[in-house]
């Protein structure tokens, strides 16, 4: 049966490696832009997990320092939803290459965070395909849970 949830557009959302100093900032816009944080992580990404979210990626040039960036250090993960959030998710976070978004968009998250192309500080599901794919790798399930966060209920 289908209900409310359901219905929402979702996405998934990093703030990557080395961007940890601006989580604050980057969570702030999130919230500006009208988007819903539905779930949120802090993890380190194990290989595994990385190896299959950036499948598409495996043979290219950049892989090998894309998989030693995202399992470098624990990270956000989130799940984002509102209307058109694929869209207004990848409008957020501006073009792939940092000097693109500085000419481009100079108010995107990676013209103000991104270190360098590998170092870019955010990434976004490229589709609703994408976003499930990744959502379900991720958190490991179908979404429907209405949890905001999967933080571990176990005492560290
Ligand atoms: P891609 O999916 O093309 O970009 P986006 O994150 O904007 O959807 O690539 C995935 C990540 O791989 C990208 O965020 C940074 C890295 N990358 C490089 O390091 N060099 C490159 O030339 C490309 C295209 C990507
Ligand atoms: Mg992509």
């Amino acid at each position: 049966t289908k209900t409310a949830f359901d219905s929402v557009e979702r996405t998934y959302a990093m703030i990557k490696p080395g961007t940890f100093e601006h989580v604050p900032s980057i969570i702030s816009r999130i919230e500006e832009s009208g988007l819903v944080i539905h779930r949120l992580k802090s993890a380190r990404m194990s290989e595994e997990i990385a190896g299959r979210l950036y499948k598409e990626h495996d043979g290219k040039s950049f892989y090998p320092n894309l998989m030693k960036m995202i399992t470098s250090e624990p990270m956000c993960v989130m799940e984002l939803r509102g209307e058109g959030c694929v869209k207004r998710w990848r409008d957020l976070m501006g073009p792939t290459n940092p000097e693109t978004a500085k000419r481009e968009n100079p108010r995107s998250l990676r013209a103000l965070y991104a270190k360098n192309i590998t170092y870019n500080a955010v990434h976004g599901s490229d589709s609703s395909s994408s976003a499930e794919r990744e959502l379900g790798i991720v958190f490991g399930d179908d979404g429907k849970c209405p949890l905001r966060s999967t933080a571990s209920a176990t005492p560290f």
